[in-house]
C-alpha cells in the first residue's frame, strides 16, 4: 500500500488505512535508533529543504535528524517572519527552491494554507510542519504512534485534550487523527479557548477538568500560548493553572495507568507541573524520539516507499 498524495498537507484528508500505514512504517525506523549506526541509504541522492518561517526547535531538529538518518542532503532555510508575510513572497521563495531541484520541502508558516500554496506551485513533495492555526500532521502522527506504543491500541481510548484548543494546530490535527482511528476525544478548557461547533468534529466538550480526568486514558496537555494573554482570553496564568494545570494532586484522581503527553515547548508550573512532566506518567521524551521515526516513515512513503526498510550500511 502507498499514500495516495505525494504531499502530506494535513490529517483531514488521510484515510485511517493511510494513518495506520505511516504508524506501521515508523516501527522498523524506530528500531534503527538502537543500532550503533543509525543511518539507512533510503533517500541517498535526494534533497530536502527545511523552510521555517516560524521559530521551532523540536520540530525542525526532528525533521533534520530524520532526513539525515535517511541519508538525504539537507538544506535549512529559516526566514524572519516579519519580513515575509504575504503569499507573493512565498511564491518567489518557492520558485527559487524549484530551481534548486529539491525533492522535498518541509514548511512551517504562520499562514494557514501556506503548504497547500507551495504544493500547487512546485513539483517537490511538500510536508506541512505546522501552518498557522490549521494543521500539524506529523505531530499528530507521532502522538498516535506514542499512544499505540504505550496503550497497545488507539481505538476506544479516552483522550482528554486540555487547554487552548482554539489556536492549536496540534489539537486540530490530533482531533482528526484520533477520531479517525476510533479514539474518544474530549476537549476541555476555558470557554474562550474552545471553538464554537467543535462538536461537529465528533469530540465531546467539557469546561471542568476534574469532571473528565477520572475517565482519561491519555491526558494531552497543550501549551499556554502566553501571547494570547494580551487578548485577555483567560483571566490570569495563576487562575489558568488552578483550573486547568495538570499537577500531582490531579493525577492522583486519574486511572493508575494514565499517560500524560505534551507537544512541547512546555511552560512548567503553568499547564503542567514539573513533578508531572518528569514523572513516570509522562511520555513526553518518548514523543520526541517517536517524532524522528514518524518523520522518517513519512519521507520514505512519500518517496515511493519500497516494500521493506533497507538494512543499515
Ligand atoms: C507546537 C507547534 O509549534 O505547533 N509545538 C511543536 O511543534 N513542537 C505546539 C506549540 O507551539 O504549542
Amino acid at each position: 500500500m502507498r499514500l495516495k498524495d505525494r504531499n502530506l498537507l494535513g490529517i483531514e484528508t488521510l484515510t485511517p488505512e493511510e494513518i495506520k500505514l505511516i504508524l506501521d512504517t515508523a516501527v522498523p525506523f524506530k528500531e534503527i535508533f538502537t543500532r550503533s549506526v543509525k543511518k539507512v541509504p533510503t533517500l541517498r541522492g535526494k534533497t530536502v529543504v527545511n523552510l521555517f518561517y516560524e521559530p521551532s526547535t523540536r520540530t525542525r531538529t526532528s525533521f533534520e535528524l530524520a532526513e539525515k538518518r535517511l541519508s538525504a542532503d539537507v538544506l535549512n532555510i529559516s526566514v524572519n517572519t516579519s519580513s515575509i508575510v504575504k503569499g507573493e513572497s512565498l511564491i518567489d521563495t518557492a520558485k527559487t527552491i524549484e530551481a534548486m531541484k529539491a525533492d522535498f520541502v518541509v514548511i512551517r508558516h504562520s499562514m494557514a494554507g501556506a503548504p497547500h500554496l507551495l504544493a500547487r506551485t512546485i513539483s517537490a513533495s511538500i510536508i506541512n510542519a505546522g501552518d498557522g492555526m490549521h494543521e500539524h500532521p506529523t505531530q499528530a502522527l507521532l502522538d498516535l504512534f506514542t499512544v499505540r506504543d504505550k496503550k497497545g491500541k488507539i481505538e476506544n481510548q479516552n483522550v482528554v485534550i486540555v487547554g487552548d484548543i482554539l489556536h492549536s494546530r496540534v489539537a486540530r490535527s490530533n482531533i482528526w487523527a484520533l477520531t479517525k482511528m476510533g479514539a474518544k476525544v474530549t476537549v476541555v478548557g476555558p470557554v474562550t479557548l474552545i471553538p464554537s461547533h467543535i462538536e461537529n468534529l465528533k469530540v465531546k466538550v467539557a469546561y471542568k477538568l476534574d469532571d473528565v480526568l477520572p475517565h482519561a486514558d491519555v491526558i494531552y496537555v497543550l501549551r499556554v500560548q502566553r501571547e494570547r494573554q494580551k487578548q485577555h482570553l483567560f483571566p490570569s496564568l495563576r487562575e489558568y493553572s488552578e483550573l486547568y494545570g495538570i499537577d500531582m494532586d490531579r493525577l492522583k484522581k486519574c486511572k493508575k495507568d494514565v499517560i500524560v503527553m505534551h507537544p512541547g515547548p512546555m511552560n512548567r508550573g503553568i499547564e503542567i507541573s514539573s513533578e508531572v512532566a518528569d514523572s513516570s506518567f509522562s511520555v513526553i521524551t518518548e514523543q520526541v524520539t517517536n517524532g524522528i521515526a514518524i518523520r522518517m516513515a513519512v519521507l520514505y512513503l512519500l518517496a515511493g516507499g519500497a516494500e521493506k526498510v533497507e538494512e543499515g550500511e
